[in-house]
C-alpha cells in the first residue's frame, strides 16, 4: 500500500491519529518532524534557529521524498509541509493525502498547551495565537484543500475519542485491519 500523508494545521491531531491508526492496522507510523530530528541530530527549534525557516523547509522536502518511498506507512507531515515547493503535488502523486480538518477554537486550545516546541508560535500569547491561527489557516487552506480526503478531527481529547476517531478514519479510507498477532492457527 502506498503512503498515507496526514496533513493539516499544527494541533489538528496528525501524530495522535497516525499513532492510533498504526496500532490498529499494519501501517508503520512516521512523524516527519521526528524523522528530520533523528537524521539531523537536532530538534525543530534548533534547526529553525541554525538554518532559518528556509533551511528547515529544504530538509523537510528532502526527508519527505525519502519517506515517500516506503510502503505501508502512515506519515504525519508538519503543518507547513504541504505549503512549500511542489510538496502537495508530490504527495498526491505518491500516495493518499488526508487533511485533518479542525475548528479554530479547538486548534487554539490544543496549541495553547503545546506551543512551546513549535518555533512559529512559541512566543505568542492567547490573543496573538488565535489571530495567527486564523490568518495561517486562511493562507494554508488553499494547499490543504488539495488533499484527496477531508477528515474532521475535532474530537481527540480523551482516549475513547481518539479510538472512535481512529476507527472512523480506518473505515473512511478502507484500510484493512491488522491480523491479530501471536494467535494460534487452528487446523
Ligand atoms: C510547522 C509545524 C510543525 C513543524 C514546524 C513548522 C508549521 O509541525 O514542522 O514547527 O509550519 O506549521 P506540527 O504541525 O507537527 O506541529
Amino acid at each position: 500500500m502506498k503512503p498515507i500523508f496526514l496533513i493539516g494545521y499544527m494541533g489538528c491531531g496528525k501524530s495522535t491519529i497516525g499513532r492510533a491508526v498504526s496500532k490498529l492496522t499494519n501501517l508503520q507510523f512516521i512523524d516527519l518532524d521526528t524523522y528530520i530530528e533523528t537524521r539531523f541530530h537536532a530538534n525543530v527549534r534548533q534547526i529553525f534557529a541554525e538554518r532559518g525557516e528556509e533551511g528547515f523547509r529544504d530538509l523537510e522536502r528532502r526527508m519527505l521524498h525519502e519517506v515517500s518511498e516506503f510502503e505501508d506507512v502512515i506519515i504525519a507531515c508538519g503543518g507547513g509541509t504541504p505549503c512549500f515547493f511542489d510538496n502537495m503535488e508530490f504527495m498526491n502523486a505518491h500516495g493518499t493525502t488526508v487533511w485533518l480538518n479542525t475548528s479554530v477554537d479547538i486548534l487554539h486550545s490544543r496549541l495553547m498547551r503545546g506551543r512551546h516546541k513549535r518555533p512559529l508560535i512559541a512566543d505568542k500569547n492567547d490573543q496573538e495565537l488565535r489571530e495567527f491561527i486564523i490568518k495561517a489557516l486562511g493562507e494554508r487552506s488553499v494547499h490543504y484543500g488539495k488533499a484527496a480526503v477531508n477528515f474532521v478531527t475535532d474530537l481527540l481529547e480523551t482516549e475513547s475519542e481518539v479510538a472512535d476517531t481512529s476507527r472512523r478514519f480506518i473505515d473512511a479510507l478502507g484500510i484493512p485491519a491488522s491480523q491479530p498477532q501471536n494467535q494460534e492457527v487452528q487446523p
